[in-house]
């Protein structure tokens, strides 16, 4: 038997150094990142084994970057937001996010509630959008939740306050290093990693499709024996 890609995530890494490499400001490489993210969505969602796919976007660490490179982020994932919800219902996709969204202008948490609600219905493929995400801040606030409401600090408790609880099958990272920079520490505790020297902006349906036919292969033994 096969293993199947449920839960795919990535870390959609290398968007500046492919701009540099062309010669453009780094920016250039954010606004070509943003097409690979549809290109790659709408490949997942004519996949019905895949579930869900989570996109690190932006990261809790990524507020340290010069700020005009932050304030072009915050200004092309609204302007990519703003467009995107007949794209969403074309692919049957449902939008959400993980990451802790109250340090985003009011307006942009606006909009992404919108789509949440607009794309509810939607029974197709989930897309977990990652802003201002960081895994050990995501636990922290999980664990401050549970414990507000006085209850015992389990695996699970825990695992259900997550901005996402469900396990990641195959995780990727584009760009070629080899780190998790803070994404998903606790999701991924028996995912299959997949690192691949391809910048983000470079990246296509057919490498995933590689990846995926890698991760079939794999004998997973989450401890036990086979
Ligand atoms: C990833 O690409 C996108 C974000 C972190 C927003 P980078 O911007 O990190 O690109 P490199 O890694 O510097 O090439
Ligand atoms: C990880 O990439 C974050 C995103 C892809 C959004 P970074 O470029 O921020 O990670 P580091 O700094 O190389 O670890
Ligand atoms: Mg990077």
């Amino acid at each position: 038997m096969n293993n199947v890609a449920e839960h795919i995530a990535i870390i959609m890494d290398g968007n500046g150094r492919w701009a540099k490499n062309r010669g453009h400001n780094r920016t250039k490489g954010h606004e070509r990142g943003v097409e690979v993210v549809r290109k790659i969505t709408v490949y997942c969602s004519e996949q019905p084994a895949i579930k869900e796919l989570t996109l690190y976007a932006f990261s809790t660490e990524n507020w340290k970057r010069p700020k005009l490179e932050v304030e072009f982020l915050m200004k092309l994932i609204e302007r990519y937001l703003r467009k995107e919800l007949p794209f969403y219902l074309k692919h049957n996709t449902r939008f959400e996010t993980i990451g802790d969204l109250s340090r985003f202008s009011s307006s942009l948490q606006k909009l992404i509630s919108q789509i949440k609600e607009k794309t509810a219905h939607c029974d197709g493929l989930v897309q977990n959008l990652a802003l201002n995400y960081g895994s050990r801040n995501e636990i922290i606030r999980a664990a401050n939740t549970v414990i507000s409401a006085n209850g015992e600090l389990t695996e699970q408790a825990l695992t259900d306050q997550l901005d996402s609880s469900s396990d990641i099958d195959l995780l990727i990272r584009t760009g070629g290093d080899h780190r998790l920079s803070n994404f998903l520490l606790w999701q991924a505790a028996y995912a299959e990693l997949f690192f691949t020297q391809t910048l983000w902006p470079d990246f296509t349906k057919e490498e995933l499709q590689r990846v995926i036919n890698k991760f079939e292969k794999i004998e997973r033994r989450f401890g036990g024996l086979k």
